[in-house]
Protein backbone atom coordinates (compact mmCIF):
# COMPACT_ATOMS: atom_id res chain seq x y z
CA UNK A 1 0.00 0.00 0.00
CA UNK A 2 1.24 3.71 -0.60
CA UNK A 3 0.80 6.11 1.32
CA UNK A 4 1.96 9.63 1.25
CA UNK A 5 4.29 11.04 4.06
CA UNK A 6 4.94 14.64 5.21
CA UNK A 7 8.21 14.72 7.84
CA UNK A 8 7.13 18.21 8.21
CA UNK A 9 9.37 20.40 10.57
CA UNK A 10 10.82 20.42 13.97
CA UNK A 11 9.65 17.41 15.20
CA UNK A 12 8.34 16.10 12.95
CA UNK A 13 10.42 14.16 10.97
CA UNK A 14 11.41 13.12 14.79
CA UNK A 15 7.72 11.59 15.45
CA UNK A 16 6.86 10.04 11.99
CA UNK A 17 10.05 8.01 11.83
CA UNK A 18 9.12 5.95 15.06
CA UNK A 19 5.76 5.72 13.61
CA UNK A 20 7.40 4.24 10.78
CA UNK A 21 8.69 1.37 12.81
CA UNK A 22 5.72 0.79 15.01
CA UNK A 23 3.41 0.49 11.91
CA UNK A 24 6.79 -1.47 10.23
CA UNK A 25 6.53 -3.73 13.50
CA UNK A 26 2.75 -4.62 13.30
CA UNK A 27 3.13 -6.20 10.49
CA UNK A 28 1.32 -3.49 8.18
CA UNK A 29 4.03 -3.03 4.60
CA UNK A 30 3.34 0.63 3.59
CA UNK A 31 5.60 2.40 1.03
CA UNK A 32 5.68 5.68 2.03
CA UNK A 33 6.08 8.25 -0.46
CA UNK A 34 7.77 11.12 0.73
CA UNK A 35 5.92 14.84 0.38
CA UNK A 36 8.40 17.74 1.18
CA UNK A 37 6.54 19.90 3.15
CA UNK A 38 7.48 22.70 5.66
CA UNK A 39 10.64 25.34 5.95
CA UNK A 40 12.77 23.27 4.15
CA UNK A 41 10.05 22.82 1.17
CA UNK A 42 10.14 26.86 1.37
CA UNK A 43 14.36 26.88 0.63
CA UNK A 44 14.45 24.33 -2.01
CA UNK A 45 11.07 24.82 -3.75
CA UNK A 46 9.87 28.20 -2.84
CA UNK A 47 6.83 27.29 -1.70
CA UNK A 48 6.62 25.68 1.87
CA UNK A 49 3.50 23.10 0.61
CA UNK A 50 4.16 22.36 -3.02
CA UNK A 51 1.63 21.43 -5.93
CA UNK A 52 3.86 18.02 -6.49
CA UNK A 53 3.35 17.21 -2.82
CA UNK A 54 -0.44 18.06 -3.35
CA UNK A 55 -0.62 15.91 -6.49
CA UNK A 56 0.89 13.15 -4.80
CA UNK A 57 -2.04 13.23 -2.14
CA UNK A 58 -4.80 13.88 -4.80
CA UNK A 59 -2.40 10.77 -6.34
CA UNK A 60 -3.06 8.45 -3.41
CA UNK A 61 -5.49 9.93 -1.43
CA UNK A 62 -4.34 9.30 1.88
CA UNK A 63 -1.33 10.87 4.02
CA UNK A 64 0.36 11.32 7.41
CA UNK A 65 1.80 14.38 8.12
CA UNK A 66 4.37 15.78 10.57
CA UNK A 67 3.66 19.38 12.07
CA UNK A 68 4.91 21.71 9.90
CA UNK A 69 6.07 25.35 11.18
CA UNK A 70 4.42 28.59 10.19
CA UNK A 71 5.75 31.77 10.55
CA UNK A 72 3.82 34.03 12.65
CA UNK A 73 2.17 37.43 11.18
CA UNK A 74 4.43 37.45 8.16
CA UNK A 75 6.00 35.22 5.51
CA UNK A 76 3.73 32.40 3.83
CA UNK A 77 0.06 31.64 4.25
CA UNK A 78 -0.85 28.18 6.87
CA UNK A 79 0.71 25.38 5.19
CA UNK A 80 -1.98 23.91 7.08
CA UNK A 81 -4.56 26.15 6.21
CA UNK A 82 -3.63 26.07 2.64
CA UNK A 83 -3.85 21.79 2.67
CA UNK A 84 -7.00 21.77 3.68
CA UNK A 85 -8.70 23.92 1.50
CA UNK A 86 -6.76 22.77 -1.51
CA UNK A 87 -8.20 19.07 -1.12
CA UNK A 88 -11.60 19.90 0.60
CA UNK A 89 -10.54 18.25 3.65
CA UNK A 90 -13.56 19.95 5.43
CA UNK A 91 -13.46 17.84 8.40
CA UNK A 92 -11.29 18.05 11.09
CA UNK A 93 -11.68 15.30 13.64
CA UNK A 94 -10.20 14.65 17.04
CA UNK A 95 -11.22 11.94 19.55
CA UNK A 96 -10.30 13.00 22.82
CA UNK A 97 -10.30 10.18 25.36
CA UNK A 98 -9.02 9.47 28.55
CA UNK A 99 -6.18 7.53 28.71
CA UNK A 100 -5.05 5.23 31.83
CA UNK A 101 -1.80 5.83 32.76
CA UNK A 102 -2.04 9.78 32.33
CA UNK A 103 -2.67 11.68 35.27
CA UNK A 104 -5.11 14.32 34.36
CA UNK A 105 -8.36 16.08 36.63
CA UNK A 106 -10.83 14.02 35.05
CA UNK A 107 -11.66 10.28 34.31
CA UNK A 108 -14.11 8.73 31.51
CA UNK A 109 -13.45 11.67 28.98
CA UNK A 110 -14.53 10.24 25.90
CA UNK A 111 -15.46 12.82 23.35
CA UNK A 112 -14.85 14.00 19.30
CA UNK A 113 -14.32 17.75 18.31
CA UNK A 114 -15.48 17.83 15.07
CA UNK A 115 -14.25 21.34 13.11
CA UNK A 116 -15.24 23.14 10.27
CA UNK A 117 -11.49 23.43 8.42
CA UNK A 118 -12.23 25.49 5.42
CA UNK A 119 -13.93 28.90 5.86
CA UNK A 120 -15.26 30.79 8.88
CA UNK A 121 -12.10 33.29 10.10
CA UNK A 122 -9.68 30.65 8.34
CA UNK A 123 -10.99 31.87 4.83
CA UNK A 124 -7.83 34.21 4.98
CA UNK A 125 -9.76 36.96 3.83
CA UNK A 126 -7.86 40.16 5.86
CA UNK A 127 -7.17 43.36 4.17
CA UNK A 128 -6.65 47.08 5.11
CA UNK A 129 -9.46 49.04 5.14
CA UNK A 130 -6.80 52.06 5.84
CA UNK A 131 -3.90 52.26 8.11
CA UNK A 132 -4.20 51.22 11.60
CA UNK A 133 -7.61 49.26 10.62
CA UNK A 134 -7.95 45.76 9.12
CA UNK A 135 -10.81 43.74 8.58
CA UNK A 136 -10.91 39.64 8.81
CA UNK A 137 -14.07 38.53 6.96
CA UNK A 138 -15.55 35.49 8.73
CA UNK A 139 -17.15 33.27 5.89
CA UNK A 140 -19.93 30.85 6.51
CA UNK A 141 -21.81 29.58 3.64
CA UNK A 142 -25.19 26.97 4.10
CA UNK A 143 -23.26 24.33 2.03
CA UNK A 144 -20.02 23.93 4.46
CA UNK A 145 -22.04 24.42 7.50
CA UNK A 146 -24.79 21.61 6.67
CA UNK A 147 -21.71 19.27 5.32
CA UNK A 148 -20.01 19.66 8.33
CA UNK A 149 -23.07 19.15 10.76
CA UNK A 150 -24.03 16.13 8.94
CA UNK A 151 -20.72 14.34 9.18
CA UNK A 152 -21.02 15.25 12.97
CA UNK A 153 -24.23 13.03 12.99
CA UNK A 154 -23.09 10.47 10.63
CA UNK A 155 -20.11 10.18 12.31
CA UNK A 156 -22.29 9.39 15.64
CA UNK A 157 -24.30 7.43 13.91
CA UNK A 158 -21.64 5.23 12.61
CA UNK A 159 -19.66 4.90 16.20
CA UNK A 160 -22.87 4.88 18.14
CA UNK A 161 -22.90 7.63 19.73
CA UNK A 162 -25.67 9.67 21.22
CA UNK A 163 -25.52 13.06 21.59
CA UNK A 164 -24.08 16.23 18.91
CA UNK A 165 -23.67 19.67 20.54
CA UNK A 166 -23.69 22.35 18.08
CA UNK A 167 -21.48 25.23 19.46
CA UNK A 168 -21.68 28.57 18.64
CA UNK A 169 -22.28 32.49 19.21
CA UNK A 170 -25.63 33.41 17.20
CA UNK A 171 -26.33 35.63 19.97
CA UNK A 172 -23.61 38.13 18.53
CA UNK A 173 -22.77 36.78 15.29
CA UNK A 174 -26.24 36.82 14.30
CA UNK A 175 -25.66 36.44 10.73
CA UNK A 176 -23.22 34.39 9.98
CA UNK A 177 -23.88 32.18 13.14
CA UNK A 178 -26.93 32.61 12.56
CA UNK A 179 -27.20 30.76 9.43
CA UNK A 180 -25.05 28.33 10.72
CA UNK A 181 -27.35 27.67 13.73
CA UNK A 182 -30.23 27.40 11.27
CA UNK A 183 -28.61 24.74 8.98
CA UNK A 184 -27.33 22.72 12.15
CA UNK A 185 -31.17 22.45 13.26
CA UNK A 186 -32.47 21.46 9.52
CA UNK A 187 -29.99 18.47 9.59
CA UNK A 188 -30.45 17.56 13.40
CA UNK A 189 -34.16 17.17 11.90
CA UNK A 190 -32.89 14.11 9.91
CA UNK A 191 -31.24 12.29 12.80
CA UNK A 192 -34.56 12.20 15.58
CA UNK A 193 -32.42 9.35 17.21
CA UNK A 194 -29.26 11.31 18.01
CA UNK A 195 -29.90 14.12 20.88
CA UNK A 196 -29.40 17.67 19.08
CA UNK A 197 -27.89 20.29 21.84
CA UNK A 198 -27.25 23.70 20.84
CA UNK A 199 -24.80 25.60 23.66
CA UNK A 200 -22.93 29.05 22.99
CA UNK A 201 -19.31 28.61 22.87
CA UNK A 202 -18.07 30.39 26.12
CA UNK A 203 -20.93 27.98 28.01
CA UNK A 204 -19.27 25.21 26.40
CA UNK A 205 -15.81 26.39 27.40
CA UNK A 206 -17.09 27.05 30.93
CA UNK A 207 -18.47 23.46 30.92
CA UNK A 208 -16.39 21.52 29.35
CA UNK A 209 -13.40 22.46 31.94
CA UNK A 210 -16.08 21.14 34.97
CA UNK A 211 -17.06 18.51 33.58
CA UNK A 212 -16.08 17.16 30.31
CA UNK A 213 -17.37 13.48 30.60
CA UNK A 214 -21.30 15.00 29.78
CA UNK A 215 -20.28 15.82 26.23
CA UNK A 216 -20.28 13.40 23.43
CA UNK A 217 -19.36 14.81 19.90
CA UNK A 218 -19.15 18.35 19.38
CA UNK A 219 -19.34 20.34 16.08
CA UNK A 220 -18.54 23.83 15.29
CA UNK A 221 -16.70 26.44 12.88
CA UNK A 222 -13.07 26.90 12.09
CA UNK A 223 -11.98 28.87 15.07
CA UNK A 224 -13.74 27.76 17.64
CA UNK A 225 -12.65 23.68 16.96
CA UNK A 226 -9.22 24.91 16.67
CA UNK A 227 -9.67 26.51 20.28
CA UNK A 228 -11.37 23.90 21.90
CA UNK A 229 -9.92 21.05 20.25
CA UNK A 230 -6.64 22.44 21.78
CA UNK A 231 -8.32 22.59 25.21
CA UNK A 232 -10.00 19.00 25.31
CA UNK A 233 -6.38 17.73 24.44
CA UNK A 234 -5.46 19.60 27.81
CA UNK A 235 -7.96 17.66 29.63
CA UNK A 236 -6.59 13.97 28.82
CA UNK A 237 -2.72 14.55 29.10
CA UNK A 238 -2.01 17.11 26.11
CA UNK A 239 -0.72 17.40 22.51
CA UNK A 240 1.57 14.64 22.80
CA UNK A 241 -1.17 12.43 23.33
CA UNK A 242 -4.14 13.42 20.98
CA UNK A 243 -4.67 11.91 17.63
CA UNK A 244 -6.61 14.25 14.21
CA UNK A 245 -7.55 13.43 11.38
CA UNK A 246 -8.52 16.07 8.27
CA UNK A 247 -11.28 14.22 5.89
CA UNK A 248 -13.04 15.13 2.86
CA UNK A 249 -14.96 13.39 0.34
CA UNK A 250 -11.57 12.00 -1.62
CA UNK A 251 -8.69 12.65 0.63
CA UNK A 252 -8.09 12.62 4.22
CA UNK A 253 -4.64 13.58 6.21
CA UNK A 254 -3.96 12.25 9.56
CA UNK A 255 -1.71 14.77 11.89
CA UNK A 256 -1.29 15.18 15.52
CA UNK A 257 -2.86 17.83 17.05
CA UNK A 258 0.61 19.50 18.70
CA UNK A 259 3.07 21.83 16.23
CA UNK A 260 7.03 21.62 15.01
CA UNK A 261 7.98 21.93 19.19
CA UNK A 262 11.10 23.98 18.12
CA UNK A 263 11.79 24.42 21.51
CA UNK A 264 13.01 20.64 22.24
CA UNK A 265 13.14 20.25 18.07
CA UNK A 266 16.85 17.61 16.81
CA UNK A 267 17.18 16.77 20.80
CA UNK A 268 15.35 13.17 20.38
CA UNK A 269 12.74 14.51 23.31
CA UNK A 270 9.99 14.26 21.08
CA UNK A 271 6.67 12.03 22.61
CA UNK A 272 5.49 10.22 19.21
CA UNK A 273 2.28 9.14 20.55
CA UNK A 274 -0.21 11.77 18.89
CA UNK A 275 1.40 11.39 15.67
CA UNK A 276 1.58 7.36 16.22
CA UNK A 277 -2.40 7.44 17.03
CA UNK A 278 -3.20 9.60 14.16
CA UNK A 279 -1.25 6.37 11.92
CA UNK A 280 -3.58 4.09 13.54
CA UNK A 281 -6.46 6.83 12.50
CA UNK A 282 -4.80 6.18 9.69
CA UNK A 283 -4.89 2.25 9.48
CA UNK A 284 -8.31 2.03 10.42
CA UNK A 285 -9.10 4.37 7.64
CA UNK A 286 -7.83 2.50 4.96
CA UNK A 287 -9.28 -0.74 6.42
CA UNK A 288 -6.53 -1.76 8.49
CA UNK A 289 -8.86 -2.51 11.26
CA UNK A 290 -6.46 -5.05 13.45
CA UNK A 291 -3.29 -3.31 13.20
CA UNK A 292 -4.86 0.34 13.88
CA UNK A 293 -6.47 -1.72 17.19
CA UNK A 294 -3.18 -3.42 18.36
CA UNK A 295 -1.33 -0.21 17.95
CA UNK A 296 -3.91 1.94 20.36
CA UNK A 297 -3.96 -0.95 22.80
CA UNK A 298 -0.13 -0.98 22.80
CA UNK A 299 0.26 3.26 23.25
CA UNK A 300 -2.55 2.40 26.19
CA UNK A 301 -0.34 -0.69 27.67
CA UNK A 302 3.13 1.57 27.48
CA UNK A 303 1.28 4.42 29.27
CA UNK A 304 0.33 2.49 31.90
CA UNK A 305 3.65 0.53 32.60
CA UNK A 306 5.24 3.85 32.53
CA UNK A 307 8.74 2.40 31.31
CA UNK A 308 10.56 4.63 28.42
CA UNK A 309 8.08 7.45 28.57
CA UNK A 310 9.17 11.06 27.64
CA UNK A 311 9.50 14.22 29.52
CA UNK A 312 5.97 15.50 28.64
CA UNK A 313 4.48 12.32 29.65
CA UNK A 314 6.63 12.61 33.35
CA UNK A 315 9.11 9.65 32.33
CA UNK A 316 13.05 10.00 31.80
CA UNK A 317 13.40 8.55 28.65
CA UNK A 318 13.11 9.88 25.07
CA UNK A 319 11.95 9.21 21.83
CA UNK A 320 13.73 6.28 21.37
CA UNK A 321 12.71 4.78 24.63
CA UNK A 322 9.11 5.19 23.81
CA UNK A 323 8.84 3.71 20.81
CA UNK A 324 11.47 0.62 21.83
CA UNK A 325 8.08 0.36 24.37
CA UNK A 326 5.73 0.65 22.17
CA UNK A 327 7.19 -2.17 19.63
CA UNK A 328 7.70 -4.60 22.51
CA UNK A 329 3.51 -3.72 23.85
CA UNK A 330 2.37 -4.64 19.97
CA UNK A 331 0.45 -7.87 20.89
CA UNK A 332 0.63 -10.75 18.37
P1 LIG B 1 3.78 23.19 19.72
O1 LIG B 1 2.67 22.20 19.74
O2 LIG B 1 4.82 22.96 18.69
O3 LIG B 1 4.50 23.21 21.17
C1 LIG B 1 3.82 23.60 22.37
C2 LIG B 1 4.53 22.95 23.56
O4 LIG B 1 4.23 21.55 23.58
C3 LIG B 1 6.05 23.05 23.49
O5 LIG B 1 6.56 23.21 24.79
C4 LIG B 1 6.49 21.71 22.93
O6 LIG B 1 7.77 21.30 23.34
C5 LIG B 1 5.41 20.78 23.49
N1 LIG B 1 5.15 19.65 22.58
C6 LIG B 1 4.42 19.70 21.43
N2 LIG B 1 4.41 18.50 20.85
C7 LIG B 1 5.13 17.68 21.63
C8 LIG B 1 5.50 16.32 21.53
N3 LIG B 1 5.07 15.53 20.52
N4 LIG B 1 6.29 15.80 22.50
C9 LIG B 1 6.69 16.55 23.53
N5 LIG B 1 6.38 17.85 23.68
C10 LIG B 1 5.61 18.42 22.73
O7 LIG B 1 3.12 24.62 19.56
P2 LIG B 1 3.80 26.02 19.22
O8 LIG B 1 5.10 26.14 19.95
O9 LIG B 1 2.73 27.00 19.46
O10 LIG B 1 4.06 26.00 17.66
C11 LIG B 1 5.32 25.72 17.05
C12 LIG B 1 5.16 25.73 15.54
O11 LIG B 1 4.31 24.67 15.14
C13 LIG B 1 4.53 27.02 15.00
O12 LIG B 1 5.24 27.40 13.84
C14 LIG B 1 3.12 26.62 14.63
O13 LIG B 1 2.62 27.38 13.55
C15 LIG B 1 3.33 25.17 14.23
N6 LIG B 1 2.10 24.34 14.38
C16 LIG B 1 1.90 23.43 13.40
C17 LIG B 1 0.83 22.58 13.49
C18 LIG B 1 0.65 21.57 12.41
O14 LIG B 1 1.44 21.50 11.48
N7 LIG B 1 -0.39 20.75 12.48
C19 LIG B 1 -0.12 22.63 14.61
C20 LIG B 1 0.23 23.61 15.61
C21 LIG B 1 1.31 24.44 15.48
Amino acid sequence: MQIVLIPGDGIGPEVTDAVKKVVAASGVKIDWIIGPAGLDAAAQYGDPLPESTLDLIRKHRVALKGPCTTPVGKGYRSINVKLRQSLDLFASVRPVKTLEGVKTPFEDVDLIVVRENTEGLYAGLEHQVIPGVIESLRVITRAAAERIVRYAFELSRNQGRHRVTFCHKADVMRMSDGLFLKCAREVADEFPFIDFNEMLIDNVCLEIVQDPTKFDVLVMENLFGDVISDLCAGLVGGLGVVPGANLGARYAVFEAVHGSAPDIAGKGLANPIACLRSGAMMLDHVGERDAAARIEASVRTTLQKGIGLTRDLGGDGNTETITRELIQNLSA
